[in-house]
């Protein structure tokens, strides 16, 4: 068999073709009805005790962002009238070469210890701040101002987080940091975050979604069993476990901090996706189709898989690509085509698999798609990767047909921040 032969096959098997994908929308659609009813599925559907923001929330408020390895701060003024004005902000990373707050070896306190610091430092006394905070991860809530960590997520390992409820961490953090009067106030999910934000700007929002290090999307439940009215819900649906798997998946998975957890993220996320290629190059090598350079291969990042799967493109950047993230040697320009190939076949399965969930969503909230909707999607993936709209755009064709013309995508940058600026100004009545 020859790179090329090998190549064709795999991205036939790893295509997510239009009846597997309807197949996944549907069985996403159950998983949600399973998950807000209280029956086991791998859907949380964790209630977010927030609605769609009336926009006329106001206030001075304090945001944190936090969602993987690097943490931001916002000090925003909302005026009353739907508009939001950022005063000033600040963005530090968990993890450098003198510490890492992320691994198993740091504890909560110093990682709260830590990002209350620099909120501190952002927040002079005198005047109370109410603080939102974007934690992007799947908490368990009772309230907007509480949120019980459920487990990690992203491959973050901080020790003594799980379990404990993240605001009240918060608190203590900022009391030790001689910041008590900043007050935190609501708890949010990024993709939370990423709805409130863009339903601020654009009409018809009702589906907010990560696409980057991490993938989850949320929705505007019409009425939530809770309350009997509206409520976003987080679904996790990194989670979902109705999409087709390959064998590199299930080898990946594997080799993964939690096996079996997050299998749709580990499909689609940016977090994995250099990763499952470096998984199909490794059962390459093993099949003698492909020789490693010296030493082994370096995840590829985010930036260097853009620059594969974009259509041409230079050569001395893609043959750097191939011999230094990729730990490759001794390649011919149709066997470099092949791997660019499957890079792509990645990326576009990543695209149709995040539409598929889409689809179920819209299929729950408007099945014969009377109304018109607007997706909100934030994250590096959806914001850099070569064609990654499109591929959304043509998969929910794929899945509802004409209905899709009623669907719009937008780009919601950095709306997790701004969200969590949003919830704050409803959490503590400013509006
Ligand atoms: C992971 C988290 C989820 C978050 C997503 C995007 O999937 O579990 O809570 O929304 O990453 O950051």
């Amino acid at each position: 068999m020859t790179i090329q032969e090998y190549a064709a096959a795999l991205v036939r098997d790893i295509d997510l073709k239009p009846a597997e994908l309807a197949a996944s929308a549907r069985e996403f659609a159950r998983a949600m009805e399973e998950g807000i009813s209280g029956r086991p599925s791998s859907l949380k559907m964790l209630p977010s005790y927030l609605s769609g923001p009336t926009g006329k929330e106001a206030g001075r408020v304090l945001a944190v962002d936090f969602g993987g390895t690097n943490v931001r701060i916002l000090l925003a003024v909302l005026d009353g009238a739907g508009g939001i004005q950022v005063l000033a902000r600040e963005r530090f990373p968990l993890r450098d070469k003198s510490k890492d707050f992320t691994s198993e070896e740091a504890h909560a306190d110093e990682l709260f210890g830590y990002i209350a610091r620099k909120v501190a430092l952002l927040a002079p006394g005198g005047v109370e701040y109410p603080l939102g905070h974007t934690f992007s991860f799947p908490c368990e809530q009772d309230g907007v101002n509480t949120a019980r960590l459920i487990h990690w997520t992203k491959e973050i390992k901080t020790s003594g987080v799980e379990g404990q409820d993240v605001n009240g961490l918060l608190v203590r953090a900022l009391k030790a940091a001689g910041a008590e009067h900043v007050r935190p106030v609501a708890v949010i999910n990024d993709t939370v975050g990423t709805l409130l934000a863009a339903a601020y700007a654009h009409p018809n929002v009702d589906i907010a979604s990560i696409c980057g290090t991490g993938h989850n999307s949320c929705y505007l439940e019409p009425r939530h069993p809770l309350t009997g009215g509206p409520m976003i819900v987080n679904m996790e649906s990194g989670n979902f476990d109705g999409l087709p798997r390959t064998e590199w998946d299930e080898r990946l998975d594997q080799a993964s901090d939690r096996p079996g957890s997050q299998k749709a993220e580990k499909m689609i996320s940016g977090r994995y996706l250099g990763e499952l290629l470096g998984t199909i190059l490794d059962s390459m090598a093993g099949l003698g189709l492909l020789k490693h350079a010296a030493g082994p291969r370096s995840t590829i990042c985010g930036a260097d898989l853009d620059a594969l799967i974009a259509e041409g493109g230079a050569g001395p950047e893609i043959a750097r690509i191939m011999r230094d993230s990729l730990g490759l040697g001794d390649l011919g320009p149709s066997d470099i085509e092949a791997i660019r190939g499957i890079a792509r076949a990645i990326g576009r399965r990543s695209a149709r698999a995040v539409a598929a969930g889409f689809a179920g969503a819209l299929m729950r909230i408007d099945p014969d798609m009377e109304r018109p909707h607007a997706i909100a999607i934030d994250g590096s993936l959806y914001e850099r990767m070569p064609g990654y709209d499109a591929q959304i755009r043509a998969a929910l064709s794929d899945v509802l047909g004409r209905g899709a013309e009623r669907i719009r995508t937008i780009l919601a940058k950095d709306g997790s921040g701004l969200g969590a600026a949003i919830a704050a100004a409803i959490a503590s009545g400013g509006n």
